[in-house]
Order: C-alpha cells, then sequence, then structure tokens
C-alpha cells in the first residue's frame, strides 16, 4: 500500500485511508481532522500551503522508495524548517509526556523485578531522541537558518560559522536501536499481567514513535541535506 503516489487531486481524508501515518503528518502543517471532501489541493490553498511542499513531503514521509531529486529545485528551505520544527515540538511536548505516562500506567499494573530494568532502557531510549533532537535544533537547524538568510540577503559572509551539512550528515546516526531492548523486555520478557491491553498500548505507541522517527530522519536525509548541499555550492 506504500508505493502510490500522492497527488492534489486525491482527497485528503483517502491519504489518511491509505496510509493511517499520514495522522500524525497533517497537524505538522497545521491541517486537522474534519477533512469533508476536499481535496490536497484545496486544503493547501485554504491553509496558505504550496501544494508541491507537502506532496513532496507526504510522498517521502509515507513512501521510502520516492526520490524527490528533481522536485527540491524550488523548496523554501524556511518552510522545511519550520515542518521540521513543528515535528520536534510534537516529539517533545505531546509524544514523549504520553509515552511516560503510558510507562507509569503499565508499571502500576505489573508487580515484576524487572520493572526497574523496563524504566531504566525506557530514560535511556527517551534520553537518546532528546539529544538527538536537541543536536538538530540547537546546531544542525540554525546553521541551514542562517544560510538560507544570508543567501536571500545576497551577501553571503558566513565567517564566523564552522559548520556544514556534511557534519549532520555523518552524525544523523540510527537512534531507533536503543528502542530494541525495550521492545524485547515487553515482548519477551515480561509476565502476563492484569491489565494487558496497557502493555499492548504501550507497545503500539512505542513501535508508531519509532515510525515516525524513521519517516522523520528519511525527510532529513532526503530533502533536507541535498538542499542544504545545494545552497552550499551556491556560496562556495
Ligand atoms: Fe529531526
Amino acid at each position: 500500500m506504500n508505493d502510490i503516489i500522492i497527488s492534489g487531486k486525491m482527497k485528503m481524508a483517502d491519504i489518511i485511508n491509505h496510509d493511517k501515518r499520514a495522522l500524525v503528518l497533517m497537524p505538522r502543517f497545521g491541517i486537522e481532522l474534519g477533512l469533508g471532501d476536499q481535496t490536497v489541493k484545496e486544503i493547501c490553498t485554504e491553509k496558505g500551503i504550496h501544494t508541491d511542499f507537502f506532496l513532496l513531503m507526504v510522498n517521502v514521509f509515507l513512501n521510502p522508495n520516492y526520490f524527490p531529486d528533481r522536485k527540491l529545485k524550488n523548496l523554501d528551505v524556511d518552510m522545511l524548517l519550520l515542518y521540521l520544527d513543528n515535528s520536534h515540538k510534537y516529539y517533545l511536548e505531546e509524544k514523549i509526556p504520553y509515552l511516560e505516562n503510558l510507562l507509569e500506567e503499565f508499571k502500576n499494573t505489573v508487580e515484576h523485578p524487572a520493572t526497574g530494568q523496563l524504566e531504566k532502557f525506557f530514560r535511556q531510549y527517551i534520553e537518546e531522541v532528546k539529544d538527538h533532537l536537541a543536536y538538530e535544533d540547537h546546531t544542525a537547524f540554525p546553521y541551514v537558518a542562517a544560510l538560507s538568510e544570508q543567501i536571500k540577503k545576497k551577501q553571503v559572509d558566513l565567517s564566523g560559522i564552522d559548520y556544514n551539512i556534511g557534519l549532520f550528515e555523518e552524525r544523523h546516526d540510527n537512534i531507533e536501536e536503543k528502542l530494541s531492548d525495550l521492545k524485547s523486555l515487553l515482548i519477551k520478557y515480561f509476565p502476563p499481567s492484569n491489565d494487558r491491553y496497557i502493555r499492548i498500548r504501550l507497545l503500539n505507541e512505542l513501535m508508531d514513535f519509532e515510525e515516525d522517527l524513521i519517516n522523520h530522519a528519511r525527510i532529513e536525509d532526503k530533502v533536507l541535506i541535498p538542499i542544504v548541499e545545494q545552497l552550499e555550492q551556491k556560496i562556495s
């Protein structure tokens, strides 16, 4: 189901029916449910979102085989940074606190010596995710914003900035690996507990988060990095 290409003529609601992962993507563009039968183009126009930008992002996010190369040329970097910033805010302010609450709820349903281990794996994973996001928010994205600003002003002076997008690419590692210990503990080792649904819910939410981060990282790798490389070439 992943390989259809989303177009502007499609109904926005059909994207979600096609792939539920679009549910987390839409609020990052300020698009909320209650979509009616409006098409992608109609909703984008109404919300002031460039339709081509939305289509590029949604296709990269939902489809690992989608290569946007030729569509990157006219992409507005500031719009991309805003989207990435919205995604990070969602992780930090909504999703992680929600996962923390779920873990607490789960811990209250089980009495098992491995609960401490579970908590430890969870904390390590969340810290890793937060470090990853903080590096992007405080180092990589401000660099991209400064680069874009300088190019717009046509007075390129980045002498104070000792950074390039290659450094980001090198560091853009896989944060999902840390999650596997946590998932194994929940799937393989915890004994049956009084409330099996809370464990299923916790696992579902962790896997959903994992997938969201993978798709998010793909946008950074396939859209952000190439576009910044193009900007860097312009000024070199
Ligand atoms: Fe990110």
